[in-house]
């Protein structure tokens, strides 16, 4: 009788020691796996396991179907394959992790995320009040003031908005034929130098077109008349050559100079070998023209039959941001890296920026695809980051309403949230500072006439006007 009991005994121990074994190994795969997430994924899916997982599941949220997902990637749609940075087992407690994830995810509204305060601190004299001048809508992209100080937002859903001294909004009708495809849409907008006489209008979009059972989009950049509330004389200036199926990496920004050249950013669409480093395509460059479209006789390449010609400066990756320097007049750039390597460049003629031979990136599945960051001929940024903070738009602080701050560069970060704040001495980045933590995703930001600071944030898509107040 002893015997048996002294024998249940040790089984029952024996048996609850290896459920706790197995219970530490499981902990220890799930904060592995979680780690994984945060390091290979959270660029692309965000930080938090319930954005992610609570959401329409386009292909599939069972224990197969998320496996093939990682292990192999979504070919076109940007999804890398992590197949040679996991093993089997590893991509199994990934998905354990996101199963996880999906179970004890209530409901998650974007709306939890919003502002819960209204005033942020800064490292100035002064902190920063948001004055609501729109909330509630989708994706906002581009922004710009007209000359009576109203402002006109595109989203990248297609639409366009006017946003009145009223802060009432009405949708202008004409733009082009896009709409959300990938990163794509309706993306960048500005005015034309002397829009006062002129009323002309630019816009940057995706152009999608369906070819067999394909849907491609390239980027384009097009001309219109403003007319009140709708927009008239719509013209392609430039179609980028050659459409992808693929829905990132459109670039897409526009600025104008003093003298009315026009500069567009194009993205390298995905195909990072074949186009950035090759004149005879428009992706991975920066272009310059004329308002009508036409081409600047001393572009850097007008004469090498083999080169497109509006091309400026190659060897980008997705430009997002430009702006012009009011201090020097020097035309800045900001580009997404792949994983880490995001970069600042200032823009010269005729000048390889070095994507993809050389970068300050890896591969997102934590491969290597090149051990340079510097090489002959090719510039190298004036400023990078690791990890990426995923910038979009920036614009110079060109007002006095900001102490100490003027003249300094201001970076939206869509990864990390924030509005980045660069000051900048001898053309270098000497100090930054992240503003407006935890905002929401960062898309746009510009100085306005009034002089005030103006920053587009997403989940809702709202523009916030930056009020410095007192400490
Ligand atoms: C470079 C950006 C990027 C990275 C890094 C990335 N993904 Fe993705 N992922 C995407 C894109 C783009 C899609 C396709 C979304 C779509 O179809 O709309 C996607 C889709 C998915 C899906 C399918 C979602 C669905 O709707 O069915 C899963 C699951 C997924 N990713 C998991 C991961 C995991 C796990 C990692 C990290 C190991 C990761 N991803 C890293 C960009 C990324």
């Amino acid at each position: 009788m002893k015997r048996i009991l002294l024998l249940g005994t040790t089984l029952w121990l024996g048996a609850w020691m290896v459920s706790c074994q197995t219970q530490e190994k499981q902990q220890k795969d799930f904060r592995a796996a979680k780690e994984r997430f945060t390091t290979n994924c959270s660029g692309c899916h965000g930080a938090q396991m319930e954005a992610f997982t609570d959401r329409k599941w386009k292909h599939g949220n069972e224990p197969d179907s998320l496996f093939q997902t990682i292990k192999y990637g979504l070919g076109d749609l940007g999804m890398p394959s992590f197949q040679n940075a996991f093993t089997d087992e590893e991509i199994q407690d990934l998905v354990a992790y996101i199963r996880t994830g999906i179970e004890n995810t209530g409901q998650y509204t974007f709306e939890e995320e919003t502002i819960r305060s209204d005033t942020f601190e800064t490292s100035a004299e002064f902190d920063l009040k948001l004055d609501t001048v729109y909330s509630g809508g989708a994706v906002p992209w581009g922004m710009v003031f007209l000359p009576n100080s109203e402002l006109l937002i595109t989203e990248v859903s297609g639409r366009l908005y006017k946003i009145n001294a009223q802060r009432e909004k009405t949708e202008i009708s004409g733009g082009p034929e896009t709409r959300a495809f990938g990163q794509g849409g309706l993306m960048d907008i500005e005015l034309h130098p002397d829009f006062e006489t002129n009323q002309l209008l630019y816009l940057s979009y995706a152009k999608i077109k369906v070819d067999g059972g394909d849907t491609l989009a390239t980027t384009a950049i097009a001309k219109y008349k403003y007319a009140g509330d709708r927009l008239t004389d719509g013209e392609d200036l430039v179609v980028a050559m050659p459409y992808s199926k693929k829905p990132y990496h459109f670039g897409s920004r526009i600025e104008f100079d003093d003298d009315g050249y026009l500069y567009f950013s194009v993205g390298d669409r995905g195909s990072r070998d074949t186009n950035p480093q090759n004149l005879d395509n428009h992706c991975g460059k920066i272009h310059r023209i004329h308002d009508d479209g036409s081409i600047p006789m001393d572009n850097p390449f007008v004469g090498d039959s083999t080169a497109i010609q509006s091309i400026y400066s190659y060897g980008h990756r997705n430009p997002q941001g430009l702006a012009f320097n009011p201090s020097d007049d020097q035309l800045w750039e900001n580009e997404h890296g792949p994983r880490g390597g995001d970069e600042i460049n200032i823009i010269q003629p005729g000048i390889n920026y070095g994507w993809p031979e050389v970068s300050y990136g890896i591969n997102y599945d934590g491969t290597i695809f090149t051990s340079d960051t510097t090489r002959q001929g090719m510039h190298a940024p004036l400023h990078y980051w690791v990890p990426s903070i995923a910038p979009c738009g920036m614009d110079f602080i060109d007002s006095t309403l900001y102490p100490q701050w003027e003249n300094q560069l201001l970076v939206a970060s869509l990864r990390f949230k924030y509005l980045n704040r660069c000051k900048i001495q001898n053309g270098k980045v000497i100090e930054e500072e992240k503003l407006l933590q935890n905002i929401g995703r960062v898309r746009n930001v510009k100085t306005g006439p009034d002089g005030y600071i103006y920053v587009a944030v997403e989940q809702p898509g709202s523009i916030f006007r930056l009020i410095p107040i007192q400490k």
